[in-house]
């Protein structure tokens, strides 16, 4: 009889550094409820990571607890994916070690997150700057085959294929090629635009305004789970033009028309369109958002209210997680220690 193929591996984490918000919606958490219906997906909380903005414990507590209750409204199911917290498999940590010695400080120099943070003038941490070699661990020590993301994380998972190849080279094949598997909606706009450092406009090659990517770290997000007058305010301060009523709107040209369109269907959108066509005022396009907010997670709310309340519970799923997955980073640090010559040899 033949084996079934083994089903390929998918593996993502999020930050507890703040309220999860649509981009990490759209960006990541609706794709991790879709893969688990096929894959073997593993999901965790990235808290490690999240010590290099947060140093506050309760902060990071209450934003670790409100990332697990979140994920688990939306939809991931403990029972189809390995759910965890990412400071319960510390497994991760020594690969992060064994990583870093075979990685060139340049590659490190390049990242993107650690390269922000010094044009802003922020002198970054160890932690910021060893930052990918923790998330190439992490990938790492799951053998996983495709890492859910957004566009922003496209080029720390780059940075985990030379990690790993780099490791490879040096001591055989041990560690598994990822890949990035982006999301259908890689980049979600935020409230406001993007400018540059004098505070001007930056533009595509069509002249058009670009909008600044929704983060946590930018201020300008709406949150998954805002509602009534949170909510009203979050989409209230979507920065728009002044237009008078009746005057044609472009729905290239608006933040709010972007926003919303994440929520339509083809026709919709169509429709919406229209409506710009004939100026209807942005204050119709916001109620709108907010309809559609409250349409589609209005019905999770009541289930994330249940999770917070009930914070054993949380902990339970938490730790079963956290036995699933520390055994299969055992496994492989074990083979990683034993390749690159740590520990006792092999009794012979
Ligand atoms: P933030 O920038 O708010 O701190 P994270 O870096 O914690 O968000 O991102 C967690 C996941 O959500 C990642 O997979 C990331 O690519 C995705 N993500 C975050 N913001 C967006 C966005 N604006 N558009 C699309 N995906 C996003
Ligand atoms: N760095 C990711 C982010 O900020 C979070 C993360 C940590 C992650 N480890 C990961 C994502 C491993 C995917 C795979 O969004």
């Amino acid at each position: 009889m033949t084996q079934p193929a083994a089903r390929k591996r998918v593996l993502s984490g999020i930050q507890p550094s703040g309220n999860l918000h649509l981009g990490n919606y759209f960006g990541a958490i609706r794709q991790f409820v879709e893969l688990q219906e096929t894959l073997d997906c593993y999901y965790f909380i990235a808290d490690y990571h999240a010590l290099t903005t947060i140093q506050d414990r309760d902060r990071l507590r209450t934003y670790s607890r409100d990332v697990a209750a979140t994920y688990l409204a939306l939809g991931v199911d403990p029972e189809r994916a390995v759910f965890w917290r990412q400071s319960d498999v510390p497994e991760v940590c020594e690969l992060t070690w064994l990583l870093l010695t075979v990685t060139g400080v340049g590659l490190l120099e390049r990242a993107h997150s650690y390269k922000d943070k010094v044009a802003k003038n922020i002198r970054p941490s160890g932690g910021l700057f060893a930052y990918p070699a923790l998330m190439a661990a992490d990938i790492l020590a799951f053998d996983t085959d495709f890492v859910p993301v957004g566009k922003d994380q496209v080029q720390h998972i780059e940075m985990t294929q030379d990690m790993a190849a780099s490791f490879n080279a040096a001591y055989g094949e041990v560690l598994h090629r990822p890949e990035p598997r982006m999301s259908p909606v890689p980049r979600v706009p935020g409230t406001d635009w993007e400018r540059d450092a004098d505070g001007e406009f930056k533009r595509d090659e069509a002249g058009r305004r670009m909008p600044q990517k929704m983060s946590k770290s930018y201020g300008n997000t709406i949150e998954i789970f805002a509602e009534g007058k949170a909510l009203k305010r979050a989409v209230g301060g979507i920065t728009t033009d002044s237009k008078a009523l009746g005057e044609p709107m472009d729905p290239d040209d608006c933040l709010v028309f972007q926003l919303t369109e994440l929520f339509l269907d083809e026709a919709e959108t169509e429709a919406l369109r229209g409506r710009y066509r004939e100026g209807c005022g942005y204050g119709e396009v916001k109620k709108l958002l907010i309809a559609k907010i409250d349409e589609r997670f209005g019905p999770h709310r009541e289930r994330k209210r249940e999770l917070l309340a009930d914070p054993d519970y949380l902990e339970d799923v938490l730790a079963s997680g956290a036995a699933r997955a520390r055994a299969v980073a055992r496994a492989t640090l074990d083979r990683a220690r034993d390749a690159s010559g740590l520990g006792a040899p092999p009794s012979a």
